[in-house]
């Protein structure tokens, strides 16, 4: 029998009033021993911790439930990846395999599109800040440039002349969808008539024609009806550009912005009852489609959903480095990773699960990063069993938004394995070193 190890006793207040028909926070214990049949061990033994794990089967299943949401519905319907939600190049080319095109908002997220084998007639340019020189290779290469501002307009037509061509664009436009606070930031408002204005001042420019009109209401949408008002709102402007202008307007797209199965923190019901499904995704913005068009031809229907389909494929495994007691009695965990790596941890409660049941009773406990900055804060109030060092936890749904807002700051950023429809594991980035900190510097 091994020696138990002496650990001072502590008196702690535990809240029985939180027991519930699930049972006693005593007891219990959310454990994962593996991720798409590979051992949570095997993957920390062979690729360290902490590391980022993607599951391309749930890529895959998330792919299919949404996009079958919409191709039932609705025939000409694409995909275009949101490459900032995640822009790890693995994990882009498994949505450009299952027949996504690329969205992006940067010329690196650009040149990451092309470099991954996206064509530029394939790329839709989204975004506040498009440099004119990125803007014009856009434009040569035939990219769909989704204008934000008149700045821009003007670059565009100054590039028009340089390349003396005409070039055809979409217009991205937000509008009152009844959600506060509302995008209003990003392209043209619907309802002043500042989008109408933009559109006609193309066509008095003569320089630009308008094709598609965009719009992007929100992240984490918890109602689908904000999308029936968006789509009713571009329809009523495409109607009226069409007949004004005498303008095609060959797509409409309407962004992103679908719920993952992630726990925002201070909402108490569980995300498997407040998520929309795809189908009320799909509904909202398919009916308001045929209810509003006025055209002979309906429009090609784009997407770029980001969270929805990356959120719940991805996971981030971090050991546990030490423990402490703080002066409440509360036990403290420092962890291997925090919130360098955990960005969207300012707004979910994550699921915790550990790598096995552990003996003893739950307790009081917080989850903290190894930044040397009181802001490094998982999780603030757990229940956990005593965990030691070497326990690892499994923290989830990550997929999106971490890894590519994840900050160089203190620890360098981790590796990334991804688990393929086969249960093979492979590094798909390497963990960085001193040489990518310190590379480009003197
Ligand atoms: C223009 C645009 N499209 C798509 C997305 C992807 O959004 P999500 O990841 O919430 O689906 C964003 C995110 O902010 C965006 O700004």
């Amino acid at each position: 029998m091994s020696k138990k190890i002496y650990q001072k006793p502590t008196i702690n207040y535990i809240n029985f009033a939180m027991a519930s028909k699930y049972g006693s926070p005593l007891q219990t214990q959310k454990v994962r021993t593996e991720i798409d049949g590979v051992q949570i061990s095997e993957l920390t033994e062979k690729f360290g911790s902490p590391i980022f794990v993607f599951s391309e089967k749930t890529i895959e299943e998330k792919y299919h439930a949404l996009h079958n949401a919409f191709s039932s519905r609705y025939n000409d319907v694409e995909f275009s990846w949101s490459y900032k939600t995640n822009y790890l190049n693995e994990i882009c080319k498994i949505f450009h395999k299952l027949g996504s095109t690329a969205e992006v908002v940067s010329e690196f997220e650009y040149q990451k599109a092309r470099a991954n084998g996206v064509e530029g007639k394939d790329i839709i340019f989204n975004g506040p800040y498009k440099p004119k020189a990125d803007l014009k290779i856009a434009v040569q290469e035939g990219a769909k440039i989704h204008v934000d501002n008149l700045f821009e307009l003007n670059d565009l037509e100054e590039i028009a002349d340089e390349l003396n061509v005409k070039i055809p664009v979409a217009i991205r436009i937000n509008m009152d969808t009844g959600v506060y606070p509302a995008w209003s930031r990003f392209g043209f408002n619907f309802e002043s008539g500042e989008a109408y204005d933009a559109i006609k001042r193309m066509y008095d420019g003569g320089k630009v024609y308008l094709v598609g009109l965009h719009s992007h209401i929100g992240t984490f949408m918890l109602d689908a009806n904000p999308y029936y008002m968006a789509t009713k709102a571009i329809m009523h402007l495409k109607a009226q550009v069409e007949n004004d202008f005498n303008a095609e307007i060959a797509y409409i797209d309407l962004g992103g912005g679908f719920a993952s199965k992630s726990n925002l923190k201070g909402i108490y019901q569980s995300a498997d009852v407040i998520v929309p499904t795809p189908d009320a995704y799909a509904e909202a913005i398919t009916n308001a489609i045929y209810e509003f068009n006025k055209s002979e031809k309906l429009p090609k229907l784009y997407l770029e959903t980001g969270r929805h389909l990356i959120d719940e494929a991805g996971f981030l495994l971090t050991s546990v480095w030490g423990y402490k007691r703080f002066g409440d009695g509360k036990k403290g965990y420092i962890l291997d990773a925090g919130v360098n790596v955990l960005y969207t941890s300012t707004w979910y409660n994550f699921n915790i699960e550990l790598d096995k049941r552990y003996e003893g009773e739950n307790e009081p406990s917080m989850l903290n990063g190894p930044l040397c900055m009181n802001i490094d804060i998982i999780e603030e109030h757990i229940m956990l069993p005593p965990l030691d060092r070497g326990s690892v936890i499994t923290i989830s749904p990550v997929g999106a938004y971490n890894y590519t807002q994840a900050m160089q700051f203190i620890r360098y950023k981790p590796a990334v394995v991804l688990i393929d429809k086969d249960s093979n594991a492979k590094l798909i980035k390497e963990v960085d070193d001193l040489s990518t900190v310190n590379h480009k510097e003197s």
